[in-house]
């Protein structure tokens, strides 16, 4: 029997948490759902952000899921209560997972600018351990820039600069990349930071979580990372996400377009 497994994004953010899952486990089957005509999140409304959650709710309502992995840390920030309360399965989040494991006395955290001024993060790491100093970055240009089919190294070099160095100065010593797109960018932002510099990928903690919760069957054997038990799931422009599932997964699948708007 596989986990039916819901995961959702604006885009291709949710593919890290999607690898982050399919490397450890294959007795899932996954609902991808990347909102693609209303990306980026980042930049919209609180409520605008809730009632998108509420749209994908009802998606996954009639899809008889065992969890849903939350890929969208802007949703997670502003509409978690929404994604539980209409779900009622197990939702796991990324941002109370990470909260967990930071444990250095100065954290920073690259967030879009929905989840820095929902101060989420702040108030989940301060719940833990309110001696933790935390300062967040929004960054409104990073999502749209790593959507584009081909990275322009020049222009996210010069968003990088700029939403690094308030962090770096003030001495960060864990450096959390608080939005799912941001890991797809992981070596290139590695290198624009100290060597002694932690950088956390949320999905980690948050896969963890998960496995904890269903734990991988005893027969589970290594294989390599198979995405053929992934359905996806795009609310525009269907060629454009499979030349995405191209070059960021090397795959070729079906994609389905769906409304969301026509469910609730
Ligand atoms: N990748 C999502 C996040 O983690 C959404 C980013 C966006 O669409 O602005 O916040």
């Amino acid at each position: 029997m596989k986990l039916k497994i819901g995961i959702f994004d604006s885009g291709i953010g949710g593919f890290t948490i999607l690898k982050s899952l399919l490397e450890t486990r294959h007795d899932v089957e996954v609902y991808y759902l990347a909102d693609t005509q209303r990306s980026p999140y980042g930049n919209k409304k609180f409520q605008e952000i809730r009632s998108i959650a509420e749209e994908i709710c009802c998606f996954f309502g009639d899809k008889n899921l065992d969890a849903l992995l939350i890929a969208c840390n802007t949703t997670n920030a502003c509409a978690l209560d929404i994604l539980k309360n209409n779900l009622r399965i197990p939702c796991f989040d990324l941002i109370n997972s990470v909260s967990e494991i930071v444990n250095k006395p100065i954290i920073g955290v690259l967030a879009t600018r929905a989840t820095v001024s929902s101060s989420y993060y702040k108030n989940a790491i301060s719940s833990k351990n309110k001696n933790i100093k935390i300062f967040q970055q929004e960054c409104p240009e990073f999502v749209s820039e790593i959507e584009k089919q081909e990275l322009d190294f020049n222009k996210l070099n010069s968003l990088s600069d700029l939403y690094l160095s308030p962090l770096l100065k003030n001495n960060i010593q864990e450096l959390i990349l608080g939005c799912s797109h941001y890991p797809l960018i992981y070596n290139f932002l590695r290198n624009k930071v100290d060597s002694n510099i932690k950088i956390i990928d949320p999905s980690e903690s948050s896969i963890n979580k998960f496995n904890k919760h269903f734990p991988i069957p005893r027969t589970y054997r290594y294989e390599s990372i198979s995405y053929r038990n992934v359905k996806f799931f795009v609310t525009s422009e269907k060629e454009n996400f499979l030349k995405k599932l191209n070059s960021w997964l090397g795959i070729n699948k079906e994609i389905r377009l769906v409304n969301l708007r026509s469910n609730v």
